[in-house]
């Protein structure tokens, strides 16, 4: 995730896009540049660190012109640089482009263009765009950016502009948001509405194969085929605050609705149409996943429990032990780990101390280490041998959820993967966790159109005191993500237990009225839960429950039931955490809680 922006009017550029970037942050804040046109100098400035060192520079030496372009970087391909930094420019430095999404093609495109004798700067995807316009540009523009996105496949929102046409910039989208804000003798693009807000309250918002042709003083729509394109002007009628949450009351609301978009991006550059997995980010050969005789997965908080359906898949398809802990007592568990271990760190800060030590630790010990990670250029990724990144774009609510159900996927295509090199699984059972994995977006969306109903269900729970979420085997480790979404941003006492673990203690804690929130979306386990939730019930617990779209029979013995679409076992929490995400939501606003800040909590917890 990153922010784009361009300008394009009778006012100096810069201080626009730099406006306008500082609303774009929020997306990234790895780097920060401009391209800016005057005359026949087009001068690109870009920085690593905050929009801030950005800021400096243009203000020491200033750079005057009246069209440009600017980017705000979440770094995805290559780590935060200057050199990796947008705009990037063909080997002329006569086209800058900037760009969000991921070109999940460019290895390829980027060969070809090597081939043709262009030389490349960064380790981006994006610089392939700037090479590619400049080799189909005969004179023509509007052409060249045409036929160089008929050649691109994966997600992109581009900025182009071009020394020999200063009259225009253009803009194109497919799979990531942009708009065109329309001004008076002036027009802008960007990612998102905030970032033009200050000039402009109308807008052009661009779907899917469009592109708009922008100038001072007009705007032409058109698809990337040519055909013309009519839109309705939408006038926005929300405050800068709102337009910066897209609308949303709250940060993690506007995550917990990304997570479509967020489980595609972090999928689909990694699956190609044959369903096979490439991970061109991780070296593991067979021989090494042969070698291993244990798997360790080490996490904190909701990063552990993402880390416990990674160890439920491999240790199901790879065929290996898999011991998953939290790094707070794994390094301090005199663990045995050697040369034959795998660790797989899973953490979407990269920085946790407590996972960073166990990491430390095992490749101290001689172990390969293999890092889940969202920050590209966190510590973890640095000093893991191998690195999968989460590509969930920057998570600002402190309680994580877009990160959470990134990193199942993650260890889903991770665990899938060692399983197909080592031979441990079938063709047919390969082929269809791909497809279920394909189709977790769509079923999200569905999920998160039951959003007014579990509020009807936050509203019964608000009050509680104590609140209980039951489960068997991978309901259970979903259970305990949920329970700690409530705990976190609603402060009432939750506590996620193993469904057949209650009548060994807990259950005398049950009375009447005490909610519980039962997960019973495990067919092999679905009876034996349904005794639990009748023995709670029983005992006048107040039941909602979570189940599988075709069970509709569990509201029997419920108070509430929260149904998902119809998913293998293996696979159900990328499905089943989402209701209770929204739940926790519900919960903690109806209490008055300050969502996205909890007290006490921090994003990222880099001491012990
Ligand atoms: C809870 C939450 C935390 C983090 C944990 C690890 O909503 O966000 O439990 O998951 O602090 O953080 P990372 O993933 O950055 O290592």
């Amino acid at each position: 995730m990153c922010g784009i922006v361009g300008y394009i009017g009778k006012q100096q550029a810069s201080n626009i896009l730099v406006e306008g970037l500082s609303k774009l942050e929020y997306r990234g804040y790895d780097s920060a540049g401009v391209a800016i046109l005057e005359n026949d100098n087009l001068d690109v400035r870009k920085y690593k660190g905050r929009l801030a060192v950005l800021q400096e520079n243009l203000e020491k030496v200033p750079v005057k012109g009246n069209i440009g372009i600017g980017h705000t970087r979440w770094a995805t391909h290559g780590e935060p640089s200057d050199v990796n930094s947008h705009p990037h420019a063909n080997n002329s430095g006569n086209i800058a482009v900037v760009h969000n999404g991921i070109i999940e093609n460019y290895i390829e495109i980027k060969e070809r263009l090597i081939m043709n004798g262009y030389k490349f700067l960064s380790e981006t995807d994006t610089e392939v765009v700037a090479h590619l316009v400049d080799m189909y540009y005969e004179g023509d523009l509007i052409d060249a950016v045409q036929k160089a996105v008929k050649d691109l496949e994966g997600a992109y929102a581009l900025g182009v502009i071009n020394k020999e046409n200063p009259d225009k910039l253009i803009a194109v989208r497919k799979d990531s948001p942009l708009i065109i804000g329309i001004g008076e003798d002036e027009n802008f693009i960007a990612s998102d509405i905030p970032a033009v807000l200050k000039y402009t309250r109308k807008i052009f918002i661009m779907e899917d194969g469009e592109m708009a042709i922008v100038k001072e003083n007009d705007i032409t729509l058109m698809k990337t085929d040519g055909t013309p394109v009519e839109k309705e002007v939408y006038t926005v009628n929300w405050d800068v605050e709102a337009a910066e949450k897209g609308g949303y009351d709250h940060f993690m609301l506007k995550e917990i609705y990304e997570q479509p978009k967020a489980v595609k991006d972090t999928l689909s550059p990694r699956l190609n149409r044959h369903n096979e997995i490439k991970l061109d980010d991780i070296s593991l050969t067979k021989e090494d996943l042969e070698r291993f005789n244990q798997v360790y997965i080490i996490a904190c908080g909701t990063a552990y429990h993402a880390g416990l359906l990674g160890k439920s898949l491999i240790q199901k398809y790879v065929n290996v032990p898999v011991i998953a802990e939290v790094g707070s007592e794994f390094r301090y568990n005199d663990p045995f780990i050697d040369e034959k271990s795998l660790m797989i760190v899973v953490s979407q800060s990269g920085e946790t101390a407590d996972t960073l030590a166990a990491l430390r630790m095992a490749k101290e010990r001689g172990a390969r280490t293999l890092a889940v990670t969202n920050v590209v250029g966190s510590t973890i990724s640095r000093e893991a041998d191998d690195v999968f990144y989460t590509w969930a774009g920057p998570e600002i609510a402190v309680a994580s959820t877009k990160a959470y159900t990134t990193q199942l996927v993650s260890l889903a295509l991770i665990a899938l993967d060692m399983a197909n090199k080592k031979g441990t699984i079938s063709k047919e059972k390969f082929n269809e966790l791909i497809e279920e994995l394909r189709a977790t977006p769509a079923q999200i969306e569905e999920i998160l159109k039951m959003d007014e109903s579990i509020k009807d269900v936050a509203k019964v729970i608000t009050k509680a005191e104590h609140i209980f979420y039951i489960g068997r085997g991978i309901d259970y480790d979903v259970a305990r993500e949920g329970s700690l979404k409530l705990k976190e941003i609603s402060y009432i006492h939750s506590e996620a237990m193993a469904a057949g673990e209650l009548k060994h203690g807990t259950i005398a804690l049950i009375e009447d009225g005490t909610p519980v929130i039962a997960l019973a979306t495990q067919d092999r386990l679905y009876d034996k839960t349904v005794s639990n939730i009748k023995e709670v019930n029983a005992r006048g617990a107040k039941i909602i429950s979570l189940a599988k779209a075709k069970n509709t029979e569990i509201s029997k013995s419920s108070d509430h039931v929260m149904y998902i679409p119809d998913i293998s076992d293996d696979l159900s929490p990328i499905l089943s955490v989402v209701p209770l995400q929204i739940l926790a939501y519900h919960v903690a606003t109806l209490r008055g809680a300050d969502v996205d800040k909890p007290r006490n909590l921090a994003k990222s917890v880099t001491v012990e």
